[in-house]
């Protein structure tokens, strides 16, 4: 069993080149953090032309926005613009010495992608998953190098939140686990190293709060009454402004995850699951700010559901 604490930082591996797969909001986030924190190559991938060139926008936008707000000189956005690339060839990722993944989450879906990036990379190479609730040792389970698998979970919005989830499984090796810790150091987040459980420690507790909320509105009380409800306890957001900011069909897979996980501890919700077909809960205007609840979400929810 390891010993407690993180191991010794001396044996972090160098990071010179970062890949990135998928090319979604979460994965985008990161892959500028990652640039602009390590001033290396950073590759991001995914199934086709379109979305790298989605996640390419929005992180060129989002250098832009750093650019105007003075964050960085016009030389460093130029530097971090010419330092991103997209493909959707992952052999790109060859000489990379960091891949990490925000691909869908299930574990079918990301054992493939893991045991598929292995062909292409070093056997130094890290890999690391930012799942938000699934078992790390599982994905890693077709991995002939299963000991370079960590998990590495980021929270959103990705620039400001300031933790990083170090998810240890129980192949993974101290050169891993050190390698995470110090990426997380260099990328300005604080790190806690955590088991391989379900959620593993802030999803644990955002479920029950998101589980709890949304058992309140399926059983008949009005999602904004349940946010006013909450707004005493002091979280940052109401639960309808987090559910939206995590995205709806991320929030019912993390409350799905932990309730088969702990079907007596944990709320489901197949109203979630409706929301997220429909695809919003709140009206938001042009700059982002939110403005009410969508119509027809509120009808989804009142509907009813199972208390
Ligand atoms: N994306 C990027 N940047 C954002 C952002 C977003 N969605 N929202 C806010 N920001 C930036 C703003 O641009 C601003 O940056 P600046 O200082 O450079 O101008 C900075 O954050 C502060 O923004 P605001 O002044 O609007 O600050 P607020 O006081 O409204 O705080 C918040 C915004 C930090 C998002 C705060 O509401 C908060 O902490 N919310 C809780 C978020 C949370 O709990 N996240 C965890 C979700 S769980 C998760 O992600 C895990 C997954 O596995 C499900």
């Amino acid at each position: 069993k390891r010993p407690a604490g993180a191991p010794d930082p001396k044996i972090a591996r160098r990071i010179s080149k970062v890949g990135v797969i998928g090319a979604g909001l979460m994965a985008s986030q990161f892959a500028l953090l990652f640039v602009r924190r390590l001033q290396v190559p950073v590759v991001i991938t995914d199934l086709d032309q379109a979305r790298v060139d989605k996640g390419l926008a929005y992180i060129t936008g989002e250098i832009d926005t750093l650019r105007g707000k003075g964050r960085i000189s016009g030389d460093e956005a130029n530097r971090l613009r010419a330092l991103v690339t997209g493909t959707t060839n992952r052999a790109d990722f060859a000489d990379a010495d960091w891949v990490i993944e925000a691909v869908f989450e299930e574990l079918g879906v990301k054992q493939e992608v893991f045991a598929d990036i292995e062909k292409y990379v070093g056997p130094e190479t890290i890999l690391a998953t930012n799942t938000s609730s699934l078992s790390v040792e599982r994905i890693g389970e077709k991995l002939a190098h299963p000991e370079r698998l960590v998990g590495f979970h980021f929270f959103n919005p990705v620039a400001v939140m300031p933790l990083i989830e170090v998810v240890s499984a129980p192949a993974t090796d101290d050169v891993t686990l050190s390698t995470a810790m110090a990426t997380a150091k260099a990328l300005r987040k604080n790190a806690v190293i955590t088991r391989d459980t379900p959620g593993f420690v802030v999803n644990r507790v955002l479920a029950k709060v998101l589980g709890e909320a949304m058992r309140a509105v399926d059983s008949g009380t009005p999602f904004a009454d349940v946010d006013t409800a909450l707004a005493p306890l002091g979280l940052p957001m109401a639960p309808s402004a987090l559910l939206d900011l995590v995205g709806l069909k991320v929030g019912a897979h993390v409350l799905d995850t932990h309730h088969a996980a702990f079907p007596e501890r944990f709320y489901r919700s197949d109203n979630l699951h409706a929301l997220a077909d429909h695809g919003s809960l709140l009206e938001k205007d042009k700059s982002g700010k939110i403005t009410g609840f969508d119509k027809t979400a509120l009808k989804i929810v009142s509907g009813g559901g199972t208390p």
